[in-house]
């Protein structure tokens, strides 16, 4: 029943992640060398042949996103690569940096050079710190094999890739907030536009990438073919993703697109706990959204989740299991917004903390039907009328709630 599939994930195991010559040795830096050959705007099209949409959870192509990277005019270009990681259940990016960082920081060059950029940043979480030494080891070591530097394989090309660590605020993995976090600044998003492609770190042309995305690309140049046979339509290749939640065997899971969601938790994350029944599933994270156990057969596609009411986003799947009701869910995802919301605009701010309210007075029985009613408009003008992202999508979770389980909004229905 399970489904695996090893092509982000091939290098796992296979190399000692301190030496750069044991990645050598298994065909590192093979797709750099064939990348500095070629077009850079070739790799834009192999990239959008491949229709990778970012793994960060906003799903933007990437290879629109280099091309326009190309495409801004500017000098000192910088990309800087997203390991805040910070969404809800969303843990396969510290698998990517842990079991391949000389995979990350070969492309990492390369998304230099096609971008036409001089600095690399990658910006971990302050959680992970654990892993600075194995990423500052690769870059000193790419460094001292030529591959940053000046001039890299005698193409012309400079390049060189810092390491910076955030402090743990989940509004931080914000293009704009983790921008200013790098720049010493309090990290709070701002408005848009000047867009980060256009005006971003050092008010440089900025082009922000997820570590997946980033991961993909070294593989996707030295092995085309195996990403293509996996998936179709509008969701080729592969998807790492990760399972948690009262599951037999939680982790993270390279799936070709297309495994249905019942594959997923029975097959790889071992059903749940005790046979217990599904009470529901969050699909993307805190700001994503749930299903019931009808979502089972679905096929893990971009598309198909979409049409069943979620949405791939982060990758990150959490099972709840009959023990949680649907409302103890949704107030514990509120917690999560009302700590997180940086408090700069009013809809995030009020609104995260006045459904809060109004779901702690359905808890206790004391809701009435107006206050249900608000708790809709509130979510639809949090959507419509934050500052960022955060405030944008907070309320994906209840929002999909309310449709997938009415009986818990109906006051007095059995499910709260
Ligand atoms: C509140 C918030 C938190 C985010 N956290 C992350 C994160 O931890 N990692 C990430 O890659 N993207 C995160 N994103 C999405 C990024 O803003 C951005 O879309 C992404 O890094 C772009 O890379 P991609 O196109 O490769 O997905 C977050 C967005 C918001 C609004
Ligand atoms: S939407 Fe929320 S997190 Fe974003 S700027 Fe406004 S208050 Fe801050």
């Amino acid at each position: 029943m399970s489904t695996t599939v090893k092509f982000l994930t091939k290098n796992f195991g296979q190399y000692d992640t301190a030496s750069i010559g044991s990645y050598m040795n298994i065909g590192g830096f093979t797709a750099l060398r064939q990348a500095v050959n070629m077009n850079p705007e070739d790799i834009c099209t192999l990239l959008s042949e491949a229709k990778i949409r970012g793994r960060g959870g906003a799903e933007y192509p990437l290879g629109r996103k280099w091309s326009q990277a190309r495409a801004v005019q500017g000098e000192n270009k910088i990309v800087v690569c997203n390991a805040d990681e910070g969404e809800t259940t969303t843990f396969k990016d510290r698998e990517l940096i842990k079991n391949d960082p000389f995979n990350l920081i070969e492309a990492m060059i390369i998304a230099g050079f096609v971008c036409g950029a001089t600095d690399g940043y990658i910006y971990m979480r302050g959680e992970y710190a654990c892993y600075r030494p194995l990423l500052l080891n690769a870059i000193r070591q790419a460094k001292n094999y030529g591959f940053l530097g000046e001039n890299i394989l005698g193409k012309g090309f400079d390049f060189n890739i810092h390491l910076y660590s955030g402090g743990g605020a989940y509004v931080c993995g914000e293009g704009t907030a983790l921008i200013r976090s790098i720049e010493g600044k309090a990290g709070r998003p701002r408005m848009k536009p000047p867009f980060i492609k256009v005006s971003g770190l050092f008010a440089r042309p900025t082009c922000l990438n997820n570590v997946e995305s980033l991961s993909l690309v070294p593989h996707l140049l030295t092995d085309k073919e195996t990403y293509m046979n996996c998936g179709s339509g509008e969701s080729i290749g592969t998807k790492l993703i990760s399972v948690a939640g009262n599951v037999n065997n939680p982790g993270v899971f390279e799936i070709p697109f297309g495994t249905t969601v019942r594959e997923i938790i029975y097959g790889l994350a071992g059903g749940v706990q005790h046979d217990r029944k599904i009470q529901l599933i969050q699909f993307g994270g805190a700001s994503g959204k749930v299903a019931d156990s009808s979502v089972l057969d679905t096929p893990y596609t971009y598309d198909d989740l979409r049409a069943a009411g979620v949405m791939v986003g982060s990758g990150g799947l959490l099972v709840i299991d009959e023990r949680t009701s649907v409302l103890d869910f949704l107030r514990m995802n509120q917690e999560f917004f009302s700590e997180e919301s940086c408090g700069q605009c009013t809809p995030c701010r009020e609104g995260n903390l006045h459904i809060k309210i109004i779901l702690d007075k359905m808890a206790h029985g004391a809701a009435t039907s107006e206050d249900i009613k608000t708790m809709g408009t509130i979510a639809r003008v949090m959507s419509m009328s934050s500052l960022c992202g955060l405030g944008e999508t907070a309320q994906n979770t209840l929002q999909s709630a309310m449709k997938t389980f009415p009986d818990v909004f109906a006051l007095g229905g059995t499910n709260s």
